[in-house]
Parts: structure tokens; C-alpha cells; sequence
């Protein structure tokens, strides 16, 4: 997926469905997007895709969520997160130790070795899903 518009939250899902199958131990996935662009949505793709049968939901009071699966993902978000301050009590190498990471509002975070996907509302039902940097492996 380079660059895909859906047309519904369970098209978004589905995308990150598909992306959560290709996940491996170590990879980082950052999501930029508006207040309410999608991102919270794709992640429970990206949950399933992994294995995971958890509930996800929006981490926005919670720093982290580990959801246990074929592949251990964690469900970060930004959001209510200072740039310096608590990203250092991130923890994120022992997360990326552990399994894949994703990161909403992860343009927050500096990362070089990351995939960066933005999400953008096109009015109505309709959102671009675009990769901007793929991490090269
Ligand atoms: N094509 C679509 N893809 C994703 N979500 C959609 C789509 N069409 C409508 N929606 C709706 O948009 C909302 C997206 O909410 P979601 O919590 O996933 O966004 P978010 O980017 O995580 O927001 P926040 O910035 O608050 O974390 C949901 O209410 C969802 O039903
Ligand atoms: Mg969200």
C-alpha cells in the first residue's frame, strides 16, 4: 500500500489488517493524522493482522498498550504526550525488543528507522492512506 483512499472505517481496517500481517519483531510504524483522521481505526487492523484478538481502543489516557498476539504489538499514542519529557519513559527499545510498535500522532517521535503512514480526511467516509517514508530493510 503506497497510497489507497477507503471509503468506510472497515476499508481502513482492512488496510491495516493487511499491514499487520507483514509485521515483524523491531518494526516501528508511526501514524499521522488529524483529531479523528482514522488512526485509532486502522490500528485494530493492524492488531488483528498481527494475531491479536484484543480490544482495541483509544490509548489517548494510556501511554501504552500491549496487545499479545503471533506478534506482540504495542499501541502507542501521543497525543496528550510533551516532546522530551515522557517519551524518554517510553521504553520503546524493550517494546521493539519485544515485538512491532505502533505510535499514533508518531510524528511526535524522531525515529529513523521507522515506516511513517499519514491518514487524511477527505470529507465524508473517505480518508487517503499514504506511506511517507518506508523503513528499508
Ligand atoms: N474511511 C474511514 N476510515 C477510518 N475511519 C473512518 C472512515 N470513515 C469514517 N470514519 C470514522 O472516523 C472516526 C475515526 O476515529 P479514530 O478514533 O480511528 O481516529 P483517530 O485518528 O484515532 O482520532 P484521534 O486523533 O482522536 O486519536 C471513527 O468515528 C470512524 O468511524
Ligand atoms: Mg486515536
Amino acid at each position: 500500500m503506497r497510497d489507497v483512499v477507503t471509503n468506510s472505517p472497515a476499508e481502513t481496517e482492512a488496510e491495516g489488517e493487511r499491514l499487520g500481517g507483514l509485521l515483524r519483531q523491531g518494526d516501528l510504524l508511526l501514524l499521522k493524522g488529524d483529531l479523528g483522521a482514522g488512526k485509532t481505526t486502522f490500528v485494530r487492523g493492524v492488531a488483528r493482522g498481527a494475531g491479536s484478538s484484543a480490544h482495541v481502543a483509544s490509548p489517548t489516557f494510556q501511554l501504552v498498550r500491549v496487545y499479545p498476539g503471533r506478534l506482540q504489538l504495542a499501541h502507542v499514542d501521543l497525543y496528550r504526550v510533551e516532546a522530551g519529557g515522557q517519551l524518554a519513559d517510553l521504553g520503546l527499545d524493550e517494546l521493539l525488543d519485544q515485538g512491532a510498535v505502533v505510535v499514533e500522532w508518531g510524528d511526535r517521535l524522531e525515529a529513523a528507522e521507522a515506516t511513517l503512514l499519514s491518514i487524511e480526511h477527505l470529507g465524508g467516509d473517505r480518508r487517503r492512506l499514504r506511506v511517507e517514508r518506508e523503513l528499508g530493510r
